[in-house]
């Protein structure tokens, strides 16, 4: 049997019919960039995360940048992440002149450790940046009470959460700002890049319809200084046919995930992911940790199954970022995980029969391995 990672051409075949249709809508119209499609899927994508404005731009990673930037976070600012994350949460803190200033995750959830973020806050700290990752929220509540004792903005790195629920608020709704990215294999994917900001924020969400767009209000003329990062209409007309799937996507990913659960609870060497009791978890990645990784992953693939590790190198140990000064060793939590972690092949058309192979094979590398 072979597996992929992911099947992007088996999800568009879904719903082909609806999407042909909207791409044929917006070549007809003759209107591509900030327009009808666009507003509508701001309107019904922040809707659905049950907040107020939605500003559609280019991508995750410009949706984090520009966020930053309309915050105000500025050149020497500090905005304090965790050193697991894919790297672009930590690029738009850099690319809006700000350090980066990491904390450790917590065990369980590979999320911000919220205990850990008192202690690195100074002077400079202007926001925090919790990701909720793999689709799970990290544990909001203590980040925002540290938060607002010290006036700081903390806009949630939800690119990898569409749908997820922290205390039965979905992600999005919990930050003072939210970014999302609709990389095509995001729980939530354009055909092509694409993010969003969302906020509750009238103030901030006009800036950042500014920052977008040149900086302008009016047609040339600039009020602030700005950047061109657009949604384009053919991916919000997608997306917006997309979006009226996501809930039973994000159900079957829950399914799929159960089964997983179900077949390989029995390994105690296999480590699982754990849902938190204020969580519901989306599931776009499904991450198990074994200590024989390496031995694991390709034993999986000289079976046909491909598996991903998200991420291999904590941000802290790339050699970007060496100009941070953190060492090996830091960030015990994340090394340590970085170590095990493996993601499993998991999406709304894997076949529960390709769950099971891959279960099977697990299970015969950990009798191997015992
Ligand atoms: C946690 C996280 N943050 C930011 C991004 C950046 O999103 P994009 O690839 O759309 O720029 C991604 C996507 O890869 C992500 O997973």
């Amino acid at each position: 049997m072979k597996i992929p990672f992911g099947n992007l051409k088996m999800h568009y075949q879904q719903v082909k019919n609806e999407i042909d249709d909207a791409i044929w809508r917006v070549l007809s119209a003759g209107w591509y960039i900030l327009g009808e499609e666009g507003e509508a899927f701001e309107d019904e994508f922040s809707r659905y995360c049950g907040v107020s404005y939605g500003v559609g731009v280019g991508s995750g990673t410009e949706a984090l940048h520009l966020a930053l930037v309309a915050a105000g976070v500025k050149t020497g600012d500090e905005v304090i992440t965790v050193p697991n994350t894919a790297i672009p949460t930590i690029s738009a803190i850099s690319f809006a002149g700000a350090v980066p200033v990491l904390v450790d995750i917590d065990p369980d959830t590979y999320t911000m450790d919220p205990g850990k973020v008192e202690a690195v806050i100074t002077n400079k700290t202007k926001a925090i940046i919790p990701v909720h990752l793999y689709g799970q929220c990290a544990d909001m509540n203590p980040i925002i009470n540290v938060a607002r004792k010290y006036k700081l903005t903390v806009i949630e790195d939800a690119c990898q959460a569409h749908g997820a629920l922290y205390k039965g608020q979905r992600a999005g709704s919990l930050g003072d700002l939210a970014c999302f990215s609709f990389y095509p294999s995001k729980n939530l994917g354009a055909f092509g890049d694409g993010g969003m900001v969302v906020t509750n924020n009238k103030e901030l969400a006009n800036r950042l319809r500014m920052l977008r767009n040149y900086g302008q209000e009016k047609r040339y003329h600039h009020k602030i200084k700005g950047f061109n990062s657009r949604l384009d209409e053919m991916q919000a007309a997608i997306l917006r046919i997309k979006l009226k799937h996501l809930n039973a996507w994000n159900r079957i990913r829950t399914e799929k995930a159960g089964l997983y659960f179900k077949l390989l609870n029995e390994f105690p060497d296999v480590i699982m992911p754990i849902e938190m009791s204020y969580a519901k978890h989306v599931y776009h990645l499904f991450v198990i940790r074994h200590k024989k990784r390496n031995e694991l992953q390709n034993f999986l693939m000289n079976n046909g199954i491909e598996t991903l590790i998200h991420y291999p190198v904590p941000v802290h140990l790339q050699e970007s970022y060496q100009d941070l000064g953190y060492k090996c060793d830091e960030f015990s939590i994340t090394e340590g995980s970085a170590e095990t972690i493996l993601s499993l092949p998991l999406y709304p058309e894997i076949e529960d029969d390709g769950i099971r192979y891959i279960a099977e094979k697990i299970k015969e590398f950990v009798t191997l391995k015992a």
